[in-house]
């Protein structure tokens, strides 16, 4: 919890917490998560796209690598839990081998991602992709709101645009264990400290930008406006209607920049974020298409042009079904009820599960607030999550 704490220390404004991709605040984060896991008996080193990796190695050499972990960004005026958790966890387990000098017939990575939010370029799972090959090079051009292009960021943090292709993990991965605050209610409603998923919904996500004609407030009658910020008003309502009428669908539009941005100015450019998400692909598909669909007929209704961009794709995917049994004992052997949940946040487990299965322990949170600065978990529940990530880890190596 105190770790927890300190790495809410490190941010970007001084009255929340904002920690980007490769930002100085990231810095000095992963230094003290380096530190931790220095502690811990595990080699540590920086990837190339920025990645933090701890190795605690196995009984013998040449055996293979279980990960564990999560990623130390965090969106904007975040919690203090999403993410940094799993990192700080993963390291206390490792921390219980190293101070029983125990070894295991595997290696254990803990693996803290640079990018998971996005919040800097817009990119999801930056940092899982580069370990699981599927981080796209045209990324690197990306631009940052300052205009700062991803391969030049990743170089200013010390890390190497043009080998982000060398930090893939080619060899045999057992798993990747990712434990992460539930950021939903039903724990909570059960009454269970912690829970085991068995997927994780799949997300869309589009930067929708309507261009009218900017104008002067006073002046342009209204039959003859063409105002882009009300056709994103216009939007937002009909996304969310939308996304009510399809119990399996969860839509959001989170942002909105309209240009110039005055008071007394009809807004010429409207600029919006739409995250769309569910656990069906099929619906997934269906519902963002819809969405895009009328994306169009409200700027056509309103003689605008809109023009959309895709920031990312991500479809769902299951947890592997040997390493649900498995959490699912260690949660039994540990006392508790089973509550197999599914994430309809995304995690690295994504991306992970192209290379490795992918398994994962939900903690119970406050009011399942998240991405909020009032996520809140108690230091019983992170106990037991740290007792069954200890007995997960026996149960795997006995097996
Ligand atoms: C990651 O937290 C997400 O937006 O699902
Ligand atoms: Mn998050
Ligand atoms: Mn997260």
């Amino acid at each position: 919890m105190r770790r927890c704490d300190e790495l809410a220390s490190c941010s970007e404004e001084a009255e929340i917490i904002v920690r980007p991709f490769a930002s100085d605040a990231m810095r000095h984060a992963q230094s003290l998560a380096a530190e931790w896991m220095e502690l811990a008996g595990m080699s540590v080193r920086r990837d190339n796209v920025g990645n933090l990796r701890g190795r605690y190695e196995a009984q013998s050499a040449g055996a293979p690598t279980l990960f564990l972990g999560s990623h130390l960004d965090s969106v904007r005026d975040a919690g203090r839990y999403d993410g940094p958790l799993g990192v700080v966890v993963a390291i206390a387990a490792v921390q219980h081998l190293r101070d029983a000098s125990r070894r295991l017939p595997f290696a254990v990575e803990v693996l803290a991602f640079a990018d998971e939010e996005g919040l800097r370029y817009g990119s999801t799972y930056l940092g899982s992709r580069a370990v699981a090959g599927s981080f796209d090079r045209r990324d690197l051009e990306r631009l940052d709101a300052d205009g700062i292009l991803m391969r030049h960021a990743i170089r200013d943090f010390g890390g190497d645009p043009d080998r982000v292709a060398d930090d893939v993990f080619t060899g045999e991965a057992l798993g990747y264990v990712e434990v992460h605050i539930e950021q939903g209610p039903v724990l909570e409603a059960r009454g269970l400290p912690v829970g085991v998923v068995v997927g994780i919904a799949g997300q869309n996500r589009y930067t929708v930008a309507f261009t009218g004609q900017a104008g002067h407030a006073g002046t342009v009658p209204m039959s003859l406006r063409r105002d882009a910020l009300a056709a994103a008003a216009e939007f937002v309502l009909a996304v969310e209607a939308e996304a009510r009428a399809e119990p399996e669908v969860v839509a959001t539009v989170g942002k909105i920049l309209a240009h110039p941005g005055a008071t007394n100015v009809i807004a010429g450019r409207a600029v919006l974020a739409l995250d769309v998400r569910s656990g069906d692909r099929a619906t997934l598909l269906v519902a963002s298409r819809r969405m895009l669909n009328l994306a169009e007929e409200i700027a056509t209704g309103r003689k605008l042009t809109v023009q959309v961009t895709t920031d990312s794709r991500n479809e769902a995917v299951a947890c592997d079904d040997g390493l649900v049994r498995l959490i699912s004992r260690a949660i039994e052997a540990a006392g508790y009820t089973l509550a197999p949940l599914t994430s309809g946040a995304g995690h690295d487990g994504v991306e992970m599960s192209r290379i490795a299965p992918i398994g994962m322990l939900f903690v119970r949170c406050k009011g399942g607030i998240s991405h909020n600065p009032a996520e809140s978990v108690t230091v019983e529940d992170v106990g037991v999550a740290i007792d069954v990530l200890n007995r997960f880890l026996e149960l795997r190596a006995k097996k």
